[in-house]
């Protein structure tokens, strides 16, 4: 079975002072990079996590699905595919066709992983997140011009009356818009347009008269966020949303046990078990009801955290190629993806 393993070829960063088991494990995957992936003029200067994740994704892809199955494609050379094991030199397109694995520029990501993109994409659309989200939810526009659509300032002058202070927006296009909104007594549906102004500038026109491309959100808060990654449907690793973390960070657990409390004010970070262990279990509660509900929707991820009342909650979910990895085990993924292709073949 072979694999089309896109590589995001970053500059190797710059060598950091780390104990002597990281230094060699960082060592290990300098030269595994060195071997499959061309030198640049900027390698020692490159970002420390955006090199080490490529790394490690390629060290998972090769281990798992073995150096002759994979068909490595640079984003610096999209147009050749070389094979990791032979050095086979072919063009890109003539290997295409074949399973993929690893970041996806936009463009081939909505081609080749669409299903699974879009499917993660509609995460608020799902009852099984709808009914685990741990606050008020309601999908809405920006002067719609539709009497009959949801418009956002009607869903949070009603809450403001409701007694709620603070409410989240975000954009249903990915990476578009995610911010808070405060929620004063007298707070009127005419101002929901100021307050998106006021975030996103002149962006703000680009939301506007659309239905059902926001998603309002009561302000709640989210503690020890937690990354799970699902394929085929089952939790096969996970790890805290600490920014500064790659696998290479990882505990040895398939699910790391640290955590930080407060994911944006950067808290101090730390080793929770227990947590972890809540919320593993919420998660793969989570995945058994979305596998109900959305048989099609199999390989993602899916973030969780505590709310206020001490009960798990989903974030929200995301599609797995290209979702940051933390200090996940990334092999665990490729394993799985691989024994399920071999049981497809069978
Ligand atoms: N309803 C909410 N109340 C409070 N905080 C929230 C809420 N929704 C999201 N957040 C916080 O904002 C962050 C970003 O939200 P979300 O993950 O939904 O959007 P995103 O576009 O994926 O952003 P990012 O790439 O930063 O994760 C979350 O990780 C969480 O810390
Ligand atoms: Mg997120």
């Amino acid at each position: 079975m072979s694999w089309l393993v896109s590589i995001i070829n970053h500059p190797t960063p710059a060598p950091r002072d780390a104990a002597p088991a990281l230094r060699a494990r960082k060592d290990q995957l300098l030269a595994l990079w060195s071997r499959h992936v061309p030198a640049t003029d900027k390698d020692g200067q490159g970002d420390y996590e955006l090199f080490f994740e490529q790394a490690v994704r390629l060290e998972a892809a090769l281990d798992t699905f073995g150096p002759e199955n994979v068909w490595l494609v640079m984003a610096t050379d999209r147009d050749a595919a070389v094979n990791a094991g032979t050095g086979e030199r072919r063009p890109a397109s003539e290997v295409d066709h074949l399973l993929r694995y690893g970041v996806q520029a936009s463009k081939h990501h909505q081609d080749v992983d669409m299903e699974q993109a879009r499917l993660s994409g509609n995460y608020y659309r799902y009852e099984a997140f709808l009914s685990r989200t741990g606050r008020r939810l309601a999908l809405c526009g920006l002067d719609t011009g539709d009497s009959a659509a949801v418009e956002v300032g009607d869903v949070l002058a009603s809450w403001a009356a409701d007694g709620i202070r603070r409410a989240f927006l975000k954009a249903t296009r990915i990476k578009y818009a995610a911010f808070p909104v405060d929620l004063p007594e007298d707070f009127r549906p005419e101002d929901a347009g100021k307050a998106i102004f006021d975030e996103l500038g002149y962006g703000a026109m680009n939301l506007e008269g659309e239905r059902e491309n926001l998603i309002a959100q009561e302000f709640v808060p989210m503690e020890f966020e937690y990354r799970v990654f699902v394929v085929g449907n089952t939790v096969v690793t996970a790890a805290g949303c600490v920014e500064e973390f790659t696998p290479l960070d990882n505990d040895g657990h398939r699910f790391d046990n640290k955590l930080r409390r407060h994911r944006q004010a950067k808290s101090p970070v730390e080793a929770e078990p227990q947590t972890v262990g809540l919320l593993i279990n919420f998660a793969r509660d989570a995945v058994d009801a979305l596998a109900l509900e959305v048989p099609e929707l199999t390989d993602y991820v899916i973030d969780v955290a505590i709310g206020a009342d001490g009960e798990p909650l989903i974030v929200e979910l995301n599609s797995l190629l290209n979702s940051g990895l933390y200090a996940s085990q990334q092999c665990r993924v490729t394993a799985a993806m691989a024994v399920r292709k071999r049981d497809l073949v069978r």
